[in-house]
């Protein structure tokens, strides 16, 4: 998969992405990222990419043509899946993670939270939100989206299973999870899992689940009941 950012902040986008299981999926061919500076399309010698918003009012307003340019840069991009991202896009869930991971190619488009020209907008195939929170930019949720579907191509996560059996693609939340020593200050783990008894492991799993789920997001089960 081919993913472009677009951002002010490169080297916000950069670091992150050169470690854990992303740094290793760029290694091994599975991603090739590629972030792009928004200022390197800047006309004038100052390299401005904002302005004064029409009508008044407080804030900076990103300029139009720097990321007209910018994204009109990009080999492809008419074929890409172009994503603007903004507190007043959809909001980003597992759906649209896997949805995504079908796509060859992905450009994030990180905006600022004080303001985009909306004729941005059009240059956008999607806009997307990571939840109902203010970030100052759309860098750290470009990052979100791109952690989340990267580690959905196969060979990026090394046991298919893990990511099949995981919470939100079953609809439900993870069961608890114990390692070695058996019990650590008093707590034991739970006897079940030492029996041996696959059976019995299994439904003690399924158990926990669905207790976690309906105790912590009853919105998951029930869905249009209390949380959302
Ligand atoms: Cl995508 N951008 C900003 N600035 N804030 C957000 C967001 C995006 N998603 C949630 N909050």
């Amino acid at each position: 998969m081919r993913v472009d950012v677009v951002t002010i902040f490169p080297e916000y986008v950069e670091a992150p992405a050169r470690v854990s299981l992303l740094g290793k999926a760029r290694e091994q061919g599975l991603v090739e990222l590629a972030v792009r500076d928004l200022r390197a399309h800047a006309t004038d010698k100052h390299r401005t990419v904002d302005d004064e918003p029409f009508g008044g009012g407080p804030g900076m307003v990103m300029k139009p043509e720097p990321w007209f340019a910018a994204v009109e840069a990009i080999e492809g991009w008419e074929r890409a899946r172009r994503i603007l991202l903004t507190p007043a896009g959809r909001r980003f869930d597992q759906r649209l993670a896997e949805e995504l991971s079908g796509e060859a190619h992905l450009v994030l488009m990180c905006g600022r939270y004080e303001g985009i020209d909306e004729r941005v907008a059009t240059l956008a195939t999607d806009e997307v939100s990571i939840g109902d929170f203010v970030l100052a930019g759309g860098e750290a949720a470009a990052l979100v989206v791109i952690e989340a579907v990267t580690r959905l191509l196969a060979g990026v996560v090394g046991e298919p299973g893990s990511v099949e059996q995981e919470s939100f693609t079953t609809g439900m939340l993870d069961y608890p999870h114990y390692t070695r020593p058996a019990e650590f200050r008093g707590m034991a783990v739970p006897q079940v899992l030492l029996s041996g008894n696959h059976a019995e492991v299994e439904r003690w799993r399924r158990e926990e689940a669905m207790r976690r789920t309906r105790d912590r997001r009853p919105d998951l089960v029930e869905p249009g009941e209390p949380g959302v």
